[in-house]
């Protein structure tokens, strides 16, 4: 079993993998709109994570990550947990080129727009102003965001939304010491 993970999985899957592959998968938009209410913030001072937005013309990296026998069912048991919250399981085919598939069939998990705790749209200056101040039982919201964008920068791909935000958290940081 695979599952491909697009936000904290990537840097902390918690979880005993067997392989792992860079790669992307079509058709999604990953964004910061979902709202953390137990993990990187609190009810009255939510954090904000990502989730995925459907978009034909869109792709996003992440990592493939390859679980075997009991842990897989471990995993997806808890994974599975998050549906209830309002995230939705999909099958997805990861890619590492244009024409090349990594992964042919990958779960991952999309935090749907009708959701609680979905936030949804706010610029990457009101995203890091909230993620700034943000912090849950996972630890800060800001390191949530610095380690997103530093992942993608060790892969060596372009994510404009994740970079837009990680500056201007970067700039907010800058000017608050
Ligand atoms: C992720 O980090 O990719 C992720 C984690 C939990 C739910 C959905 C996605």
């Amino acid at each position: 079993m695979w599952i491909f993970g697009y936000g904290s999985l990537i840097w902390k899957p918690g979880f005993a993998w067997v392989d792992r592959r860079v790669g992307f998968v079509r058709g999604w938009q990953r964004r910061f709109y979902q709202g953390s209410f137990d993990h990187r913030g609190v009810p009255g001072n939510p954090g904000r994570v990502v989730t995925l937005l459907p978009d034909d013309s869109a792709a996003t990296w992440g990592m493939a990550f390859k679980i075997e026998g009991d842990e897989a069912s471990r995993v997806l048991a808890k994974l599975d947990h998050r549906e209830k919250g309002g995230y939705e399981r999909h099958r997805v085919a990861v890619y590492s080129g244009a024409s090349q598939v990594a992964v042919d069939e990958a779960l991952v998990y999309v935090a749907t727009e009708d959701n609680p705790n979905f936030l949804g749209p706010a610029s990457p200056t009101e995203i890091a102003r909230q993620v700034c101040h943000a912090c849950g039982p996972s630890g800060p919201n800001t390191e949530y965001v610095l380690r997103l964008a530093e992942s993608l920068r060790q892969f060596d791909v372009d994510d404009e939304h994740v970079f837009a935000v990680d500056k201007a958290l970067r700039t907010i940081l800058r000017d608050e010491q």
